[in-house]
């Protein structure tokens, strides 16, 4: 990581956005080292986009479809960053996985943060899964991006105690661990 005192940080998200807002906001309050000067989304009609307009963040939204291959658009991505001058890459609900292209360029500077306690329920649903396993202590877990889906090396977890059986109770206390959780990695990550 540089030792400026600000950072270029880029927010990949593919849905709602909530992670995305959180972090612009801590980034716009001065909250985190940083500035949010590119979000990148692969849904065109996501929320996440009229959010990025909202709050000032210059956007790159792509549909897979347009391009041959993952390389080619991730090649678009990696120019896009480059020319924002990126410095590290925050994934937050991003609904893909990341390519050799991204990867290669931004080795050991892509983050992720995944609803469960990892190594446990990777993947899409994690929350609805571990609630039909009768998990009790759930959680959320930032980790570093590798080829794998949700496997790379663990940087920060929290956990969650719930009993319960609402899911739309748990999936809100998870949401709101990460926020926190993402926002206490990036100070300690950039600083
Ligand atoms: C979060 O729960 C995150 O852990 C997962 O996708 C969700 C994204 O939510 N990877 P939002 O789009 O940030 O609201």
């Amino acid at each position: 990581m540089a030792t400026q005192s600000r950072h270029k940080i880029a927010v990949f998200a593919s849905g709602y956005g909530s992670n995305f807002e959180v972090i612009t906001r801590a980034a716009q309050s001065g909250e985190i080292p940083a500035d949010v000067v590119l979000m990148v989304c692969d849904k065109p009609s996501a929320r996440v986009c009229s959010l990025a307009d909202a709050m000032g963040v210059e956007k790159f939204v792509f549909s897979a479809k347009d391009y041959p291959t993952k390389s080619d658009y991730e090649r678009e991505i990696v120019r896009r960053c480059r020319e924002c001058g990126i410095e590290l890459i925050c994934l937050a609900g991003y609904m893909r996985i990341v390519g050799e292209e991204l990867l290669n360029a931004y080795k050991g500077r892509i983050i992720n943060i995944h609803p469960s306690l990892l190594p446990a329920f990777a993947g899409a649903r994690a929350i609805e899964q571990a609630m039909e396993y009768g998990v009790k202590v759930y959680g959320a877990t930032i980790h570093y991006v590798d080829e794998t889906l949700d496997g790379g090396k663990i940087i920060a977890q929290q956990a969650i105690e719930y009993e319960g059986d609402n899911i739309e109770e748990l999936t809100a206390l998870i949401h709101a661990a990460e926020y926190k959780l993402y926002i206490k990695t990036l100070q300690k990550l950039l600083k």
